[in-house]
């Protein structure tokens, strides 16, 4: 097969070697973004008069068979064309003649790539934002429906306060939010078409960059030819988002999988979404929630595939770039993948609010109420904390709860306990006295679900 850099060459390409540098197999998924800008360029060489619009429109045309004969499964793939754009230019100058010859004019494969890595990703983040916007509505439906329900807050792994399921799942809301201001942010650099570059320092051809950028789309032009070509931060920037996206997925994992041990049995999950054992009868596995915990390492694994194969490369572009791609590919298939299931699986627990319920009980877990009772009677924090201790450490002795506790023995232990103390130590007093902004007091929390329904959230 001809290649089209075979002029210098007399030798023919080794198979090994075909094999070798061949990036088809994968990059073949840029085949739609790869014709888009070829017709794009095409359309500004005929309008620049580099090429005749006879000969423009012969590309168009042949681009676009090329369009329907891809999405349709008849087009065959060669490993000895290399990659994705040799294999389109190929068949147009088979398909068009000469004409065909003439595509790759005032371009190379360097800025051409790089197109149609941007192009590709751009839609990707679309898809990917419209995937996390679901999976917080989700999570919100889940906040809604549990305004009443009652659980540990953990710190340490340990009971910590009162909380409500609520405020628990909005944290991962809130996530999801910050999630989806980094992805945004870093389409802005996405979004910056680099063709015209040519192989890294632009052409003498008077190409007009700014009518590819307005056909594509791309807000902005790079100014730098060099950079252009060998600029991959966006991609870094792009697994690094969503590294830190997997990083939450993976925190909610792992608490589902908690949840649903028999140690902790707060939660059921669908039998659709869980696994059984090919040895033990009894079991039921959280394989789902496991495998996006799990995936969370491939995620991490690829931001350092990108960051190692960028740190040492002299500009511009090098072969090791063509190493980008399945890192960047297999992230979006995974972020997709996790908050796609996660999205599916959640609405479909169910939650044991009286497992939940009972945990609270136990535990001294509004030990800190009542030294916050203390100190609003005009004690000490410090004193407050200490006085409070020697409490719990009395009810462990005693093998009783604060809750337990009367009056007079709380009195014992300080002037500054009267009477109403006993309103202060409840679960529910506890949940409803927390006034601070963000808290999770039922009037705090649904003032979120508010602000969130209404959009300011
Ligand atoms: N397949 C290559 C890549 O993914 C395309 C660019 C090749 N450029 C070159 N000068 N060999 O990076």
């Amino acid at each position: 097969m001809n290649k089209p850099w075979a002029g210098r060459f007399k030798e023919k390409t080794e198979k090994i070697v075909e094999d070798f540098t061949s990036s088809i197999a994968f990059d073949v998924r840029l085949w739609k973004y790869d014709i888009e800008g070829s017709i794009a360029h095409a359309k500004m060489l005929g309008r620049q008069k580099i090429i005749s619009k006879k000969d423009m429109n012969l590309i168009i045309r042949g681009l676009g068979d090329i369009y329907e004969e891809i999405e349709a499964g008849r087009f065959r793939f060669k490993d000895g064309l290399e990659d994705i754009h040799m294999n389109i230019e190929h068949a147009l100058i088979k398909k068009v003649g000469p004409a065909g010859g003439k595509l790759h004019t005032a371009r190379s494969r360097n800025d051409q790539v790089a197109l149609d890595v941007r192009l590709y990703l751009r839609d990707e983040i679309h898809e990917i934002l419209k995937l996390i916007i679901n999976f917080r509505r989700v999570l919100v439906s889940i906040a809604k429906k549990h305004i009443n329900t009652v659980m540990p807050g953990y710190t340490h792994l340990q009971r910590a306060q009162p909380v409500l399921l609520s405020h628990h799942f909005l944290a991962y809301h809130e996530m999801l939010g910050r999630d989806m201001e980094r992805v945004r942010d870093c389409l802005k650099r996405v979004n910056v078409l680099p063709l015209g570059a040519a192989a890294l320092a632009g052409t003498t051809l008077p190409i007009n960059r700014n009518y590819v950028a307005k056909l594509l789309k791309f807000p902005e032009v790079s100014e730098n030819s060099m950079d252009s070509v060998s600029d991959r931060d966006f991609i870094a920037e792009f697994i690094a988002a969503s590294s830190i996206t997997m990083g939450h997925l993976s925190r909610l994992s792992e608490e589902l999988i908690l949840w649903s041990s028999e140690e902790f049995g707060f939660i059921e999950l669908p039998e659709a979404f869980a696994t059984g054992s090919s040895i033990m009868p009894q079991k039921k596995n959280p394989d789902i929630p496991e495998l996006v915990r799990g995936k969370t390492g491939r995620v991490v694994g690829n931001l350092m595939a990108i960051f190692t194969v960028m740190k040492g490369l002299p500009l511009a572009y090098n072969r090791d770039m063509q190493e980008d791609k399945e890192p960047l590919f297999d992230t979006v298939d995974t972020v997709k993948a996790c908050i796609s299931v996660l999205s599916a699986m959640l609405p479909r627990i169910r939650f044991r609010k009286k497992v939940m319920a009972e945990a609270v009980e136990s535990g001294f877990m509004t030990a800190t109420d009542v030294a916050e009772y203390l100190v609003k009677k005009g004690m000490p924090f410090r004193e407050a904390h200490g006085v409070t201790g020697a409490i719990v450490r009395y009810c462990i002795e005693n093998k009783k709860d604060i809750t337990d506790m009367t009056v007079s023995e709380f009195q014992d232990y300080s002037d500054y306990f009267k009477k109403d103390i006993v309103n202060h130590i409840t679960v529910q007093a506890s949940l409803e006295g927390k006034k601070s902004q963000g808290s999770t007091s039922g009037k705090m929390v649904s003032s979120r679900i508010r602000n969130i329904s209404n959009r300011k959230g």
